[in-house]
């Protein structure tokens, strides 16, 4: 059975408290033209890290309170397990977590087709958007299935209203639309299916392309950002 976003909700309370009133202090223009004396951008007081998996249940929260797309907690063990070196996280400087990114890399579907990466699944926290957070945690993505797999090309999907996404993808990072998926959403919207060209280059030893499967056997997008197969979440992370 599939909980609503709101049951979830319950069960993983989010903490804002006095962090948030941090942030904001922080984000008010400084009174003192001198730079030297210039709290920090907000930005700056995030960093970006690969996630473990005691970031899981922070990013399993974060996706809740974002996304209507959510997913069972052994599809985010699926992802670290499989391609640990895919799954990023914005840290504030208080330890929380305010913003994701997972992906992986996609089954070869035929000899033919080329190695490549698919994001799941990316959101920031409303307090932390407009940061260019997001631009953060897909770079990292992008970077590690280039580094580590040698991706030649990245996909995901995103709803055909979802603006804030589509200018990310299409005007800061460059994925360009490749097919349109009807219905592809459990409430009918239809999905961008939008792709960005990467290098392939293989620059760690670590990790091949061909090396991810472990008997898995992802036949289609395996519940992407945004992807309507996250409404089987049982489908998407099992054989
Ligand atoms: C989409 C989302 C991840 C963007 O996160 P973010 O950290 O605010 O994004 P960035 O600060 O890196 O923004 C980069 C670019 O995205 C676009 N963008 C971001 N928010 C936007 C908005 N509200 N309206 C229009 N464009 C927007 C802009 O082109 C922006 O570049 P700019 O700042 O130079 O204008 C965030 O809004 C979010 O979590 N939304 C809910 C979850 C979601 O939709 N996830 C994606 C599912 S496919």
């Amino acid at each position: 059975m599939i909980r609503t976003s709101h049951d979830q909700n319950m069960m993983y309370p989010y903490k804002l408290p006095n962090q948030k009133a941090f942030f904001f202090f922080h984000t008010l223009p400084s009174p003192n033209p001198n730079p030297r004396f210039s709290p920090p951008a907000a930005a700056d007081m995030v960093c970006i890290r690969r996630a473990t998996m005691d970031d899981l249940l922070a990013m399993q929260a974060c996706n809740l309170l974002c996304l209507p797309e959510n997913y069972q907690m052994k599809y985010y063990f699926y992802h670290i397990l499989s391609w640990p070196q895919l799954l990023f996280v914005a840290e504030d400087y208080g330890g929380k977590i305010v913003g994701y990114v997972l992906a992986k890399m996609e089954e070869e579907q035929s000899p033919t087709e080329p190695c490549h990466g698919h994001i799941t699944s990316l959101a920031v926290l409303r307090t932390h958007r407009k940061l260019g957070l997001a631009t953060k945690l897909m770079t990292a993505a992008q970077n590690a299935m280039e580094g580590v797999f040698a991706a030649e090309y990245v996909s995901l999907h995103v709803r055909r209203s979802n603006r804030a996404a589509f200018n990310l993808y299409a005007s800061t990072l460059g994925y360009k639309i490749h097919d349109i998926e009807a219905k592809y959403y459990a409430d009918g919207e239809d999905a961008y299916d939008m792709r960005k060209q990467l290098n392939g280059r293989q620059i760690h030893g670590g990790g091949h392309g061909h090396s991810h499967g472990h008997g898995h056997h992802h036949h289609h997008h395996g519940g992407g950002c945004c992807s309507g197969e996250a409404k089987k979440p049982a489908a998407s992370a099992e054989s």
